[in-house]
Order: structure tokens, then C-alpha cells, then sequence
């Protein structure tokens, strides 16, 4: 790992002295605490760490990519709204979700708060308990956020079937009228932790044994289970956030508002953005367990299965 002072001053200065590499042989990214970013997300990083004062009742909720992020901020939106409806920039109407993607209302605070490229959000404005999101791992996470009695929901998801979802998220982005990049490089690509906020190991296994450490923090939870079992665990999840279901219906209602199914045919994440270029449709695609299986040969599998024993085994992850 780097030596590097993290102050954001300091970060920009030795920009140029981090490591650097291609990702997908078509994205620079540069190596930073560890991890791999697009160099232009350093600074905001940087920034957020030395930066941000978490408030007692923020809650965070905090992913690596492609692992059902955008699911767990629509969930958390609805839990936080159904006693806070004047919450964030929504207004008082049935279903804010029709209006904005999850994105929008639980931005990602390194990529569009401290970031000069996308909209600027105000954080500092509301009184009303915010809920935010970072894919920063949980080494990088200010102090303010790590120390205060604000809550950390992280969501981690199979590794197979987050490498398919990344192959296909970023072949949508990258590769229009294109060839797909072939799969082989970019299993090879994942299990070398050389990708955007990769490591995708380490950043699980830290939010984990920090959950373990600390139960009342952090709730760590996978979206396997969120699909096995959606009702159990959105309850858990709001009681964990102190904002318990009243009743069966309330649980029912916020899985039926955030379902795939609803979200992906609505009209703003048919057709709309958030965070320009990436369309909001390209946050939304088949949502299935063992899907990889559709894909990977089984040496691929292999490759993965090896990685996944010696980095996720040990910790009961993932077998
Ligand atoms: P697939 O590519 O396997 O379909 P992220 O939000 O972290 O980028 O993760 C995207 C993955 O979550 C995609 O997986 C996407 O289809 C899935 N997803 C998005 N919204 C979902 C929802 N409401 N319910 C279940 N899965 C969802």
C-alpha cells in the first residue's frame, strides 16, 4: 500500500506518483489506500476522509460495485421516508421513486458531493436524518463516520455473479456498437483486484470483521439473502436503522415500490440520468441468483472458486 498523506492537498500533489494501470484496457485508474479509482474521483475521495462530519442519526450505506447497491438505496430510502417524508430533496408525494432514480436521493458521496463533475448536493442543509451511500472501503471512511454513532448498512453479493454484472455494466458503458470485452480478461481482471474500486475481496472482508466487531455499527448483509428471504431481511434492516415496520403490510408496500421489476419499467430509469454518462436503465438488469452460471466456464468458476478460498473462506464468505 501507498505511503501517502491522504489530505486532499497532498493527494493531488502526488496524483501522478500512485500506481497506475488500465482497467479493461480502456479506463485509466490509479491505486490509492489500496484501492483502484478512476483518478478523478482521488481528490473527492480525499476530501470526503479528511472532510465530512457524520451526524449521529446519518445513516450510511456502503458497497463495492455492482452488488445490489441501487436496491439497498431504494429499500433505505422508503424506510427513512415512511417517518420522514419531508426527507432529502424529496417532496410530499406517494412515491418519490417515480420521480428520480435511488441514485439521486442517496447520492454516493465521494462521486457526487466532493466530486466538481457532477451536480453539486448541499449536504449541510437538512436537519432531517440524511442517508447517503460511499463505495469507499471502510479503511478509507472518515473518522468522524467511523466514530460517531451514525450507521453503516454495507451490502456484499457473491462474487460470481458480481464479476457478470460488472462484465455487463461496463460493456454497456464502454462498448457501444462494440464487441463485449472478452469475459476471460475481465475474470482475470476481477481476481487481480486491479478494477474500480477493487479489490473486491479486501473491501468485503474489511466491512465484515468490522461488522463483526462491531454489530451495532455495521450491519452487513448479502444480497443473496435479501432475495432469499426479502421480507425477514428489510425488516432487519429497518429495525437496525430504528425504524421498524409497523406492520406486515408497511414491509410488503416497500418490497412491491422496490422491486425490479417496478423500478426498471418506470419511466425516469427507462429514459433518464443521474450521473451523466451513465443512464439510470444500465442500474438495472436481470437481478438473479447464480446467474454466472449462464456464463463462466468452468475454469473461469475455477479461477474464482481459488481466489474466493484463500480471501473469503477463512471468514465463513461466500463458500
Ligand atoms: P445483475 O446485473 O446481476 O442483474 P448495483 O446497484 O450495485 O450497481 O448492482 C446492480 C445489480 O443489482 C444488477 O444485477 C441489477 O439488476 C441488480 N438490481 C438493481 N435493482 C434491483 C432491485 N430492485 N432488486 C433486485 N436486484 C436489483
Amino acid at each position: 500500500m501507498q505511503n501517502l498523506s491522504s489530505s486532499p492537498n497532498d493527494v493531488e500533489k502526488s496524483l501522478n506518483d500512485l500506481p497506475k494501470a488500465r482497467f479493461w484496457e480502456i479506463l485509466d485508474i490509479c491505486q490509492w489506500e489500496g484501492f483502484w479509482f478512476e483518478p478523478g474521483l482521488v481528490k473527492p475521495a480525499a476530501i470526503f476522509k479528511s472532510n465530512f462530519q457524520a451526524r449521529d442519526d446519518d445513516v450510511i450505506l456502503a458497497s463495492t460495485i455492482k452488488t445490489g447497491t441501487t436496491w439497498l438505496k431504494a429499500l433505505s430510502l422508503c424506510i427513512m421516508e415512511k417517518d420522514h417524508k419531508t426527507f432529502a430533496n424529496s417532496h410530499n408525494h406517494d412515491d418519490i421513486l417515480t420521480k428520480e432514480s435511488p441514485h439521486y436521493y442517496v447520492p454516493t458521496i465521494e462521486s457526487m458531493i466532493y466530486s466538481t463533475k457532477t451536480p453539486h448536493v448541499d449536504l449541510y442543509y437538512t436537519s432531517a436524518p440524511r442517508l447517503l451511500h460511499t463505495h469507499l472501503p471502510y479503511a478509507v471512511l472518515p473518522d468522524s463516520v467511523r466514530n460517531s454513532a451514525c450507521k453503516i448498512v454495507y451490502i456484499a453479493r457473491n462474487p460470481k455473479d458480481t464479476v457478470i454484472s460488472m462484465w455487463h455494466f461496463f460493456n454497456s458503458l464502454f462498448g457501444r456498437n462494440q464487441e463485449p470485452f472478452p469475459l476471460d480478461k475481465a475474470v482475470d481482471c476481477f481476481c487481480s483486484g486491479v478494477h474500480l474500486y477493487g479489490p473486491f475481496f479486501e473491501h468485503v472482508v474489511e466491512y465484515w470483521q468490522e461488522s463483526q466487531k462491531r454489530p451495532k455499527k455495521i450491519l452487513f448483509i448479502k444480497y443473496e439473502e435479501l432475495k432469499s428471504d426479502p421480507k425477514g431481511l428489510v425488516s432487519k434492516i429497518a429495525e437496525f436503522m430504528g425504524r421498524p415496520f409497523a406492520d406486515e403490510g408497511e414491509v410488503d408496500d416497500v418490497l412491491w415500490r422496490c422491486s425490479l421489476e417496478r423500478l426498471k419499467n418506470l419511466e425516469v430509469n427507462k429514459n433518464g440520468f443521474t450521473v451523466f454518462p451513465v443512464p439510470n436503465k444500465s442500474y438495472f438488469r436481470k437481478g438473479e441468483v447464480g446467474d454466472w452460471k449462464n456464463y463462466l466456464t468452468p475454469q473461469m468458476e475455477e479461477q474464482i472458486n481459488k481466489i474466493s478460498r484463500i480471501k473469503l473462506e477463512p471468514f465463513g464468505l461466500f463458500l
